[in-house]
């Protein structure tokens, strides 16, 4: 069905969501129109197109592109279809090339985009065929970074994206400064997942912190009783570190709090997370000192958050130097990928902890993510099902505390869900 104003409007309230928000094949249709279609959408961290030709391919909304680096340093974003025909230009998920060919009929793009080639070009003459248009180029789609994290964007006037990060920003920034060197990049590959389920929901359950105590009760106790076997003086182990916050008590996750921004941007924690408690490498600690000072290394390293949401399609863990990324591919399909990063200038301690974290909880066969994606299934299940039209989100509604530039509630408020359809509604409203 065509959805209007007023009826993007009545599926979204104040403290509840119609459940074609999740379920209906238009709704998602019109988000990858509208919401992909004018948010910045992150498309990949610019340390993986390290060298000229280096390049990476993906799903941007619905649109294939690919992310390369040219002979100027500079990275692009180019819509990856051929300006022949149509055909996909580049097959392969990453690769370092001097130009691009296309496998059909050889017409061949430099590193910008641009038609470089095309064969047997004396059939064109006279024709009206301009090799030199623009429209016949990889189309190059508006691209933008900070701290070496590309966005792109298919809005004509988009917000600068500084200024459309707003307050979020900062914590991308810790991820960075977390390092000696102030630079990060990617390494030890990705972890890619099909999730049976919307993509809001697992951008819901990011900062729902009434779930874990109960879906990762079983893990966490499993955890516990083990650690407890260890002898005294074993020696230290991350997961003795990582596993038992997810079983954190309610008082726990409420003291966190929660800070909600402009389009849809929200963070959970600040001063402490399920992060906070973790023991700071003795090397990394002298690595920050000597790179930072005393401190300014203690203000780094105690922002604490938990996820970071960059609406809709980044979320970020500085602590633990990890982000994950959402690729919806259908009303119920969704792609997440899990990256992990280097903090350039910190001993390798710091990568492995980084990837026994991202494995120990985000891999398919982890401890903790498949409890989140069970729930998620679930859940796609039941909106499938008749009755109820409704779910709610009414937790410490009416107690936003508005500082401006940010609203802030308690860990265990539903500000973070009210914060992401605040920013759905202004996306999927139609501009008159
Ligand atoms: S479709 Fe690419 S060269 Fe013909
Ligand atoms: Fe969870």
């Amino acid at each position: 069905m065509h959805y209007s104003n007023e009826q993007i409007a009545e599926l979204v309230q104040p403290t509840r969501l119609h459940k074609n928000v999740y379920i209906d094949p238009d709704v998602f249709d019109l988000e990858m129109q509208r919401i992909w279609g004018n948010a910045w959408i992150y498309i990949g961290h610019d340390s993986q197109v390290a060298n000229a030709g280096d390049y990476i391919t993906l799903n941007y909304g619905k649109m294939p592109v690919v992310m390369v680096r040219d002979r100027n340093e500079q990275v692009h974003v180019l819509h990856n279809r051929c300006g022949h025909k149509g055909a996909k230009v580049v097959d392969q998920p990453c690769g370092r090339v001097g130009a691009f060919r296309c496998c059909y009929h050889g017409w061949t793009f430099k590193l910008d985009g641009t038609l470089a080639g095309v064969p047997h070009l004396s059939g064109y003459e006279g024709t009206g065929f301009d090799k030199s248009d623009p429209q016949y180029s990889m189309q190059k789609i508006t691209s933008a970074s900070h701290r070496g994290f590309v966005f792109a964007t298919l809005n004509p006037n988009p917000p600068d994206l500084r200024t459309w990060m707003g307050g979020a920003a900062d914590v991308m920034d810790n991820l960075c400064d977390r390092a000696p060197e102030g630079e990060i990049e990617a390494a030890g590959g990705v972890l890619r997942y099909e999730h049976e389920c919307n993509w809001k929901l697992f951008l819901e359950n990011l900062n729902d912190t009434m779930h874990p105590m109960i879906v990762h009760q079983s893990v966490v106790d499993s955890a516990v009783d083990y650690i407890k076997t260890l002898p005294e003086d074993s020696p230290r182990r991350d997961e003795a570190e990582i596993i038992p916050p997810f079983g954190a008590s309610y008082e726990v996750f409420e003291a966190t709090g929660i800070t909600g921004f402009k389009y849809g941007h929200h963070y959970d924690g600040g001063k402490t997370s399920i992060h906070s408690n973790y023991s700071v490498d003795p090397d990394y600690e002298k690595a920050m000192i000597d790179a930072y000072g005393p401190e300014r290394t203690r203000e780094i390293l105690t922002f604490n958050t938990h996820n970071t949401l960059y609406y809709p399609s980044l979320t970020i863990k500085s602590a633990i130097q990890n982000i994950r990324v959402v690729r919806p591919v259908a009303v119920d399909r969704t792609i997440i990928e899990t990256w992990s990063f280097r903090l350039k200038g910190a001993p390798e301690s710091m990568l492995r902890r980084t990837l026994l974290y991202s494995r120990l909880i985000n891999a398919n066969g982890s401890m903790v993510g498949p409890d989140d994606l069970t729930a998620y299934f679930r859940v796609q299940q039941g909106l499938q099902s008749s009755g109820s039209d409704w779910v709610e989100m009414h937790r410490n509604f009416g107690r936003d505390e508005d500082l401006g530039d940010r609203l802030k509630n308690t860990g265990t408020s539903d500000l973070d869900m009210r914060t992401q359809y605040a920013a759905w509604k202004h996306y999927m409203m139609e501009v008159a």
